[in-house]
């Protein structure tokens, strides 16, 4: 039954349906038919049975049917360009309605920025909690039930839940609005995909652009002039800055290669054969633009995770990279990217669309070298041992401070000066939900995850690897359940107040 179940689902009919409730991946869909699981039961029912977080039947800690457990490899076989174009442009509103109606599910997405100015003053940092509690529960009513009791009683808030891809089943690099907008008119390069767009509103992401500071040249401040650094005009801007081996390195950075989604080959997401994409078309300036993908390291397809582009400035004082890869060297997250389709860990796909194998001499160094060149913003309140200056703090950053070392123990995992331990922890975040199938994502346990420095925070909404928390109000309610930590209002106001001087 199950079986004919999914054959119904390739007729045209099916197929939007059957996207919607995340069972099947798009590309899949065609020619490619997926074999009920060996050992499926007919007592197990297919878990997220529905669009909306809250489906009742949501709920299973084992994987659900419709997920092949076997696949290890993305689909290489694939129609022709224009079936999947035509049939990806079909879906897109409603691709897109479903993710905007979970993102108004789980956040309060208001404009509402508070007087802080990110570091280059183009945004101000936004403000208050953005998380929605279920109905009738407050903060103080979570704090006081144990995880187990939050699981039971589904009370865990959705946005603390993981954050599914826009188009999870397809997944692939989704980039900013305003950066492909900048693309465009820089270099007549599209990084407009067909199928999807980027589905975070403009006032919650980090400034554009960021500003860049380099190690070598403190004395400059912000080397970028306010512009986005591209292929056509980082000569002008860094000549003298930079040594010939670091302006070939950013070259390298800024120079397009063909991968997954923007390519030549028929399986692009993209109108035309595209020259491909740049390291910085997610690292605009060496900071992040919050453009997101999937995680390259977990199968199948619906257990990999919402990646967040996480910010480069800092680099040269990280020890592992990579949210689960603990890859342990600039030099080598810079390779192996290239070498596996970037963020589908495949070798095989990036064969096919056009591998860049760069020579580590002549092209990993000199990019790993300028990437270690990029400072942290500067953080005036601090000290060299990156602790309040207690002239220039305020009462409320103070006792922030004290918190952080003390009660709420975020130094353990965030020490100073960089606020960063160069480890990864294991969260333990499914201790209050049960995991579930969200739009084509199956939330299960994440594991260890590389801890994330604090330096400069204010500037990189939004938080965590998939950038589920919106603001720095929503991280200090999200540790505080987690670490059962029982802050008080005043506490959580005074620890924000101090994140927001790092
Ligand atoms: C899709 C946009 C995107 C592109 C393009 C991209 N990155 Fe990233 N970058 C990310 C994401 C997302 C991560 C987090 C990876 C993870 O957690 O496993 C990351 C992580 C990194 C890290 C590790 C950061 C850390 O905190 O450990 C480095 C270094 C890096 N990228 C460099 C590069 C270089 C070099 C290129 C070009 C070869 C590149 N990136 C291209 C999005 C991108
Ligand atoms: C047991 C270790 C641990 C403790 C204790 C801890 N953190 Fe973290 N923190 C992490 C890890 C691991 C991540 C990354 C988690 C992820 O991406 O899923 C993280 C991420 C964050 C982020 C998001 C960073 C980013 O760039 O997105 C913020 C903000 C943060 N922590 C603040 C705090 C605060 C405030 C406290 C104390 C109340 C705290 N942390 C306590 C390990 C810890």
């Amino acid at each position: 039954m199950l079986l004919r179940r999914r054959y119904a689902f390739t007729l045209a009919a099916g197929v939007a349906g059957a996207i919607a409730a995340g069972l099947l991946t798009p590309d899949l869909s065609f020619g490619q038919q997926r074999q009920p699981r060996p050992n499926a039961t007919a007592t197990q029912k297919p878990a997220g049975g529905g669009t909306s977080d809250t489906s009742p039947d949501a709920g299973t800690s084992t994987l659900p049917e419709g997920i092949d457990e076997k696949q290890s490899y993305l689909p290489v076989v694939v129609p022709d360009f224009e079936t999947v174009r035509k049939k990806d442009i079909a879906e897109r509103d409603k691709v897109i309605t479903t993710q905007k109606s979970l993102l108004e599910n789980r956040y309060d997405l208001r404009d509402d920025a508070s007087d802080l100015p990110m570091s280059a003053g183009r945004k101000k940092v936004q403000q208050g909690v953005r998380v929605k509690l279920p109905d009738g529960v407050t903060w103080d009513d979570l704090a006081a039930m144990s995880p187990a009791e939050i699981k039971e009683q589904d009370a865990w808030p959705q946005g603390f839940r993981p954050l599914p891809h826009v188009k999870h089943a397809t997944g692939g690099m989704v980039i900013r609005k305003e950066h492909i907008k900048a693309i465009q008119e820089a270099e007549h390069r599209s990084l407009d995909r067909f199928d999807v767009e980027f589905d975070l509103p403009e006032h919650l992401l980090p400034e554009f652009p960021p500003p860049i500071f380099l190690t070598n040249r403190p004395d400059l401040g912000d080397v970028s002039q306010g512009q986005v650094v591209t292929i056509k005009n980082f000569h002008e801007l860094f000549l003298g800055k930079l040594t010939p081996f670091q302006l070939e390195g950013l070259r390298l950075l800024l120079t397009p290669f063909p991968q997954q989604q923007f390519n030549a080959t028929g399986d692009r997401k993209v109108d035309e054969a595209s020259l491909g994409i740049s390291c910085f078309d997610c690292h605009t300036n060496g900071h992040t633009n919050a453009s997101f993908h999937l995680n390259p390291d977990t199968r199948p397809q619906e257990l990999r995770f919402r990646l967040d582009t996480p910010s480069l400035r800092g680099m040269f004082n990280q020890r592992i990279h990579g949210s689960k890869r603990s890859l342990r060297s600039v030099e080598d997250f810079t390779e192996f990217e290239q070498r596996s389709a970037y963020f589908d860990g495949d070798q095989v796909t990036a064969a096919k669309k056009g591998i860049h194998a760069p020579d580590r001499a002549t092209s990993i160094a000199p990019m790993a070298q300028f990437q270690n060149m990029l400072d942290f913003p500067p953080a005036p309140k601090l000290d060299i041992y990156g602790k309040l200056d207690s002239e220039q703090a305020s009462e409320s950053e103070r006792r922030g401070q004290e918190l952080f070392f003390g009660k709420a123990r975020c130094a353990e995992c965030h020490p100073a000066p960089h606020y960063l331990d160069n480890l990864m922890h294991d969260l333990h975040v499914e201790r209050f939900f049960e995991p579930k199938m969200v739009n084509g994502h199956f939330d299960h346990p994440a594991g260890p995850m590389k801890t994330m420095t604090l330096r400069g925070i204010k500037d990189s909404p939004p938080y965590l690897h998939d950038g589920r928390l919106l603001t720095l109000d929503d991280t200090v309610e999200f540790f505080n359940l987690i670490q059962g930590l029982k802050l008080n209002k005043q506490e959580k106001a005074d620890l924000v107040a101090f994140l927001k001087t790092l």
